[in-house]
């Protein structure tokens, strides 16, 4: 195999209307009523939340982003030449093209997103910046295991996992242990994860990022009933939905809930949903921890901890772990 000739073909693994029905009944049918967040990423939610980045009051994007640019050249020191990049959810690729441009001639550049269209869009515009990287893009729930295409014959040397945003906080506890053990078994003995995680702070600092003036982050939340309507033929007013961010003290966490403004019944196929005056269906949780917290999960997951970087303000931290072996 010509390894100098880029590969951009798409591995599709990305979960079907199916899944996404039976994941939606199941959600409201419970109770609490919930629905997974991951569904928010649409093209109109994926292209939303790149706006929710832009936010004066959404801090994480661009706190991460300082702090990647301060220390890519650290990372990019652990991480050693010719190392294969794989990133787990790809977002608009600013942060990764920081961190490929800090690499000494990465061998392998993976995004792994459950959005097929964004993922594509991504994957040609980093072709464009970096013309001799292969680009492997793998359309998938990285949530469960799958396998890496690295084309036979390339040895990198390192395997590095790059998780930025903070994304990690969308999972309880028990998944982001369960999602890391994922990664360190996909990536291998003596590879490097690279995770941004958004630390505890100040609640009206979080409610604001999370309920920002402007209502792009409503419309965010709201755009998920709207998906449902339009792939499910489901019979949401969004009208009748008030987006709604809580800080849960107990949990560590943010949460999105999309809050019934009045007593009523949604329609979905065959099912009906019966929602009272100010019943909430709660679409997100964004955990928030602490750097010995962080450094705990790493653990439980069979990670070692390697080093922790964190802004000035301490609004953010980005965490080297490496697996074992
Ligand atoms: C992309 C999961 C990191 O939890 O902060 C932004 C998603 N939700 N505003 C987050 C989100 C509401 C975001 N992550």
């Amino acid at each position: 195999m010509n390894l100098a000739q880029p590969l951009h073909e798409l591995t599709d693994l990305s979960p079907g209307l199916a899944e996404f029905r039976q994941a939606v009944v199941a959600g409201l049918s419970a109770s609490p009523k919930t629905l997974p967040c991951k569904f928010l990423y649409d093209v109109e939610g994926s292209r939303l939340f790149d706006r929710i980045c832009e936010l004066p009051e959404y801090y994480p994007t661009r706190t991460e982003l300082a702090l990647l640019r301060a220390r890519a050249g650290e990372i990019a020191a652990l991480a050693g030449s010719g190392a294969a990049l794989v990133e787990f959810g790809s977002g608009a690729g600013v942060k990764i093209r920081l961190l490929l441009a800090a690499l000494r001639d990465p061998a392998l550049y993976v995004p792994v997103d459950i959005s097929r269209e964004h993922l594509a869009a991504a994957a040609r515009g980093l072709a464009q910046d970096f013309p001799e990287l292969p680009i492997l893009p793998v359309c998938a729930d990285y949530t469960a295991p799958f396998a890496l295409p690295v084309p036979p014959g390339m040895a990198p040397r390192r395997r590095v996992g790059f998780f930025p945003g903070s994304t990690i906080g969308n999972f309880t506890p028990e998944e982001a242990t369960a999602f890391l053990r994922v990664t360190a078994r996909l990536l291998g003995p003596g590879s490097l994860m690279i995770v941004g995680a958004d630390l505890p702070k100040d609640p009206a600092v979080l409610l604001a990022a999370y309920d920002d003036a402007a209502g792009v982050t409503a419309a965010f939340n709201l755009n998920l009933l709207r998906r449902i309507n339009r792939e499910l033929g489901a019979g949401f007013d969004l009208s009748a939905f008030r987006h709604e961010a809580r800080w849960n003290a107990a949990e560590s966490r943010m949460e999105m809930h999309l809050v019934s403004r009045r007593a009523q019944v949604v329609p979905l196929g065959e099912a009906s949903f019966r929602l009272a005056a100010g019943e909430s269906i709660h679409t997100e949780n964004s955990y928030k921890y602490g750097i010995e917290a962080f450094i705990r999960l790493g653990e439980s997951a069979g990670y070692r901890a390697l080093k922790v970087w964190t802004d000035p303000a301490g609004l953010f931290s980005i965490h080297a772990l490496e697996v074992p072996g």
